[in-house]
């Protein structure tokens, strides 16, 4: 009974120029393993999920390079999406589209661009929640121990008991700097990793109560899919559907949320910072993958082409790359910024 879904529409600008309209971050081997982080994301859910079970919700442009990178899959296991609506819609559509085939479903949602260490601890605990989802009453959130306060991730408050999924007091998605901190010093919140286990019944019921206008729309879709008309009917669902992450459309709002923690050495790979931390260093704390030369420089990122020789003197915490036919060098830590080098990219006459 058990299923995954693997979220993959992001475009993860943070990573411009490496990661671009054409091949988001999910699509690219950021840690040089020789596999796509999909890639790496759909192995380390083999061992509890047969392959057939298996969906990846992606916008349409990408489904070719997701039948591209995950061969394996049927065109029926990749829901392609016409618009990105964030997370509620992709979950909406992949939800409905199982429950058509199996009403008692476990489904393990996740997205596909984090890097998960610690595998076997991590398959555990999923099973362990997988059990706990079975009776179709939890929305049930893997709970990761904060070390910074991250202003980009869910902080949840949990009633502290012995069971393994504990009942969520709040879920606070993407609070400012001053809260972040606030939970960060009190010691009693865990970072919502994004990874999500429930049965269908259980998550179909909750987007019928606290977004029931999307849940309308899956509704009057639902029987087409599976059949040839579903196409057809998720252009016209689509942009009928608000764009809004599940996290502010269900898991603020839901009263029945638990949360298993976890230790299994996760990372979002959210920035180039988190890319420099997990990364191979030299002695003055550069990670390199390119054909370079540095003098008198640290915590930097650089990378390349083999085929080009890069020279850096006199960095301090710079990502220099050349990614393309773009080649870049800024501060690595000031994730802001990429945003605006893409709009401006845009916009140039
Ligand atoms: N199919 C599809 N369609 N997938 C999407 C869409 C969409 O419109 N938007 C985002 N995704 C995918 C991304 O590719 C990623 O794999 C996953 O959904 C999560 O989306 P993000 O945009 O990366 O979310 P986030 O990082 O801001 O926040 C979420 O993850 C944090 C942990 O990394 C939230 O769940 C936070 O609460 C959480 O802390
Ligand atoms: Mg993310």
């Amino acid at each position: 009974n058990l299923y995954v879904v693997l979220m993959a529409g992001g475009v993860g600008v943070r990573f411009w120029p490496y990661s671009r309209n054409s091949r988001p971050k999910q699509f690219l081997d950021v840690l040089g393993t020789g596999k796509t982080l999909i890639q790496s994301t759909l192995e380390r859910f083999l061992p509890l999920c047969p392959m057939e079970n298996i969906y990846v919700v992606t916008h349409e442009e990408h489904a070719a390079l997701v039948k591209q990178q995950l061969p394996e899959l049927s065109d029926q296991q990749i829901l392609a999406e016409p618009m990105r609506k964030n997370t509620a819609a992709c979950i909406a559509y992949a939800s409905y589209k199982i429950y058509e085939k199996n009403k008692d479903a476990i489904i393990v949602v996740s997205p596909s661009d984090h890097l998960i260490m610690k595998e076997n601890e991590f398959r555990d605990i999923i099973k362990k929640a997988v059990d706990q989802a079975k009776a179709q009453d939890k929305l049930i959130t893997l709970g990761i121990k904060p070390t910074r306060p991250e202003t980009g991730y869910g902080y949840i408050q949990y009633h502290t008991e012995k069971n393994f999924a504990k009942k969520v007091k709040t879920f606070t998605e993407k609070p400012e700097l001053t809260l972040a901190k606030k939970f960060l010093e009190s010691g009693d919140f865990v970072w919502n990793a994004g990874i999500f286990i429930w049965g269908v019944q259980a998550i179909v019921k909750a987007l019928q109560s606290y977004t029931p206008e999307m849940a309308e729309v899956f509704e009057d879709i639902k029987t087409k899919l599976g059949t040839s008309e579903e196409k057809g009917a998720i252009q016209a669902a689509y942009p009928q559907c608000k764009s809004i992450s599940i996290d502010y459309a269900v898991m603020e709002k839901a009263q029945n949320v638990y949360v298993c923690l976890g230790d299994f050495d996760w990372s979002d790979l959210g920035s180039w910072a988190s890319i420099h931390e997990i990364s191979a260093k030299d002695e003055n704390n550069n990670a390199i993958s390119a054909n370079a030369q540095t003098y008198d420089t640290r915590n930097c990122i650089i990378r390349g082409s083999n085929d080009k020789l890069i020279v850096v003197q006199g960095l301090n915490g710079y990502l220099v790359g050349e990614f393309g036919n773009v080649v870049i060098v800024c501060e690595k830590d000031k994730e802001e910024q990429f945003r605006r080098f893409v709009n401006d990219v845009k916009t140039r006459p």
